[in-house]
């Protein structure tokens, strides 16, 4: 692509996508996009209008009268609505806890994915989500699907909260991972999966730093076969 590789970043709740998937993005100066952003917007717009999550129409009609933009930030993107920032907002437990009902609709997976693709049409990009490589741009020269176990998942959110002032309880926070991934592994359109061509790295016991590493050897093995 005309600005570089398109690398498409999948995995389950927590295995930390976007933390590795913005260090990328740094490393080779490509853009960010965080497409679990775009549904968590959606989401906090429908709760807020009072629209039920099982309503389809109304929340395929948020979709299409919404613009959601990114501006970029030192700690990686701010995250708009209508010229709203909803940076913050979007990652509440209500939003968590709701999201994956509207990820299921499939009239916002398209119009969704649409946006995605054409924010991803040049290259030069790391997108992280569910379905990026096997949906969304299932031509990526790059595809990582990375994965942790479930605890020590939980254990990252549970560090992320404290340092917000949160105290959910690990177990919750476990249940609650599971039950999302469960949501997300099985809804018919774009489940949760790893594409056939992506590398799988386990993360579990690995550090921020290096995951990126593992990433960045995958990206240039690419760069230098081009
Ligand atoms: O960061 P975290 O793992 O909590 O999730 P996220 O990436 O912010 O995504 C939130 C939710 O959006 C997921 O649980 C999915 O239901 C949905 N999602 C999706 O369906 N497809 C994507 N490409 C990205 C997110
Ligand atoms: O985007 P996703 O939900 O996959 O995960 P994340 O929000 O990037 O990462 C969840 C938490 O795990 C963050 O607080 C990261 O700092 C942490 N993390 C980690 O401890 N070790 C890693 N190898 C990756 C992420």
């Amino acid at each position: 692509h005309k600005n570089g590789l398109q690398v498409a970043i999948d995995g389950p709740a927590s295995a930390g996508k976007s933390t590795v998937a913005k260090l990328v993005a740094k490393q080779f100066n490509y853009i960010y996009c965080d497409t679990g952003a775009m549904y968590r917007a959606v989401t906090l717009k429908t709760i807020r209008s009072g629209i039920s999550l099982d309503n389809e129409k109304e929340i395929s009609a948020i979709v299409r009268n919404s613009k959601i933009t990114f501006a970029p930030d030192e700690n990686g993107q701010k995250v708009f609505i209508d010229g709203d920032e909803i940076t913050q907002d979007i990652r509440s437990e209500n939003v968590t806890n709701s999201v994956s009902a509207v990820a299921a609709i499939a009239d916002v997976r398209k119009q969704l994915s649409a946006q995605q693709q054409e924010i991803a049409k040049d290259g030069g990009i790391v997108m992280d989500g569910r379905d990026i490589g096997t949906a969304v741009l299932p031509r990526a020269e790059v595809k990582i699907f990375l994965i942790a176990s479930v605890e020590e998942r939980a254990k990252r959110r549970y560090k992320e909260n404290i340092q917000k002032g949160i105290n959910t309880p690990l177990e919750e926070l476990q249940l609650e991972i599971e039950a999302r991934d469960y949501k997300d592994s099985h809804r018919k359109i774009s489940p949760l999966t790893k594409a056939d061509d992506a590398t799988e790295i386990d993360t579990t016991a690995l550090s921020i730093e290096k995951v990126v590493s593992e990433i960045a050897k995958v990206i240039n093995l690419k760069l230098n076969l081009n």
